[in-house]
This record gives structure tokens, C-alpha cells and sequence, in this order.
């Protein structure tokens, strides 16, 4: 195993120990909350989870976790979930994965959101990783060439990207569209997620901002903890 896989898997363990039974549990999308949920599993606690994606759905029911829907259960006390990267305050850049629309869906819907990384997510600065935006396929050129515009005014230069896979544009859980952006620095995350939200046409992106309140991060020296 490589040491940013054990980081992942020893950041997960450690979140798995905050679950207690009786609990309602979003459940993270992605390589990292895999880790998570596959440590949950073995916890064998009477406890619901709430997938973020059809992958993890898939996941957490083939390891003998009750899963419902958002909404079909009570409130979610605590969502675990990884990040492409942490930076400041635990900002966030998500979505590495495709999942942001429902990741964000169930971590708004949560009393506690506690993000889970290897040491290397950790960052000064939001935006090395391209910045993952939804958005609907209906004239998805036009609104990428509207998010062109927004992002000129951060002083960004790049064009957003379409995501393809296999010569084919990779399609959300709900059968939308990412574009990434490949911001460089993201000097004022705020704006530019209040911007990017209100272009008719993006769904979502993946600036998860005030919504984790513990991040947990593998390191060489164990796992650390970080707060706002
Ligand atoms: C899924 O859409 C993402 O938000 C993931 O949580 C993020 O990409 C981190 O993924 P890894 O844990 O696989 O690095």
C-alpha cells in the first residue's frame, strides 16, 4: 500500500471511531471515505448511513449497512467525507469524484461534517486541483463559456474543461455534466462560489465552504486534527 493510501485508510479508522450507535451517518464519496465506510462496516454498530453517490450506496449495502435515502430518514447527525483539497478555515475543493451535487446535499443536511485526507490534500491555497463544476448538459457550451466570464474576473485565465472518460463526457449520478477549472489560486473562494451559483446552467461546484468542522488527515506521523 502507498503512504498517501495508508494516510486515507488511517484517517478513516480514526472517523469511523466517532460513529456511535443509534446514529444517522452520511457516507462520502471516493477513495478516502471508502476507507471510512469499509471501517464503519466492521464497527458492526446499529446506525444508518446516507449514501452520497451510487458508488457508495453500493458499497455500504454490500458490507451489511442499512442505507436511506436523504430524506428518508431522520437527521443525518454525521457525515464523513474526503476532499481533493483542504485549505484554509477547512475550505474545500470537492468533487474529484463527480459526486459534488449529492455530497453537498447531505453535508447542508448534517448537524457535523468531519473531512478525512491524506497529507498531501492539505494546502496554503484553494485551486491547484481544478475546481469541479455541475452543470446541466442543455447548452452546456454556452454555459461554460458564462463561467469563462466569472472566472475572468477572478483574475482566471483558463477555460473551463468538459470531463471526458473513455472518449465520452463522464455523467453525474444525476446525468449532469463537470467542467473543471483550473483556477491555479483561488484568491476569494466566497465570491467565486457565489459567482459560479449564479450562472443559470451550473448546478453546483465544489467549494465546500463553513461546512466541515474537523478535518482529520493521515500523516508520516500519525493522523492530525485540524479545525476552522
Ligand atoms: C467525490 O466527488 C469527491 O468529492 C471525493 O470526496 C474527493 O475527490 C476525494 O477523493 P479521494 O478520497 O479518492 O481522493
Amino acid at each position: 500500500m502507498s503512504d498517501a493510501e495508508a494516510q486515507k485508510r488511517a484517517a478513516g479508522e480514526a472517523a469511523a471511531r466517532l460513529v456511535e450507535d443509534g446514529m444517522v451517518v452520511g457516507l462520502g464519496t471516493g477513495s478516502t471515505a471508502a476507507w471510512f465506510v469499509r471501517a464503519l462496516a466492521e464497527r458492526k454498530l446499529d446506525i444508518i448511513g446516507v449514501p452520497t453517490s451510487a458508488a457508495t450506496a453500493e458499497l455500504a449495502a454490500g458490507l451489511g449497512i442499512r442505507v436511506a435515502e436523504l430524506g428518508g430518514t431522520r437527521e443525518i447527525d454525521l457525515t464523513v467525507d474526503g476532499a481533493d483539497e483542504i485549505g484554509p478555515g477547512l475550505s474545500l475543493i470537492k468533487g474529484g469524484g463527480a459526486a459534488l451535487l449529492r455530497e453537498k446535499l447531505v453535508w447542508e443536511a448534517s448537524k457535523r461534517c468531519v473531512v478525512i485526507a491524506d497529507a498531501a490534500k492539505h494546502v496554503t491555497t484553494l485551486g491547484k486541483f481544478a475546481l469541479p463544476i455541475e452543470v446541466v448538459a442543455f447548452g452546456h457550451k454556452t454555459t461554460s463559456l458564462r463561467i469563462c466570464d466569472a472566472l475572468v474576473e477572478f483574475d482566471i485565465g483558463m477555460s473551463p474543461r468538459l470531463r471526458v472518460r473513455d472518449g465520452q463526457p463522464v455523467r453525474t449520478d444525476g446525468g449532469n455534466l463537470i467542467y473543471d477549472a483550473a483556477c491555479g489560486r483561488i484568491a476569494e473562494p466566497a465570491a467565486l462560489a457565489f459567482a459560479l451559483k449564479s450562472i443559470t446552467g451550473v448546478v453546483d461546484h465544489g467549494l465546500f465552504l463553513d461546512l466541515a468542522e474537523l478535518a482529520l488527515v493521515g500523516t508520516a506521523d500519525g493522523v492530525v486534527t485540524l479545525e476552522p
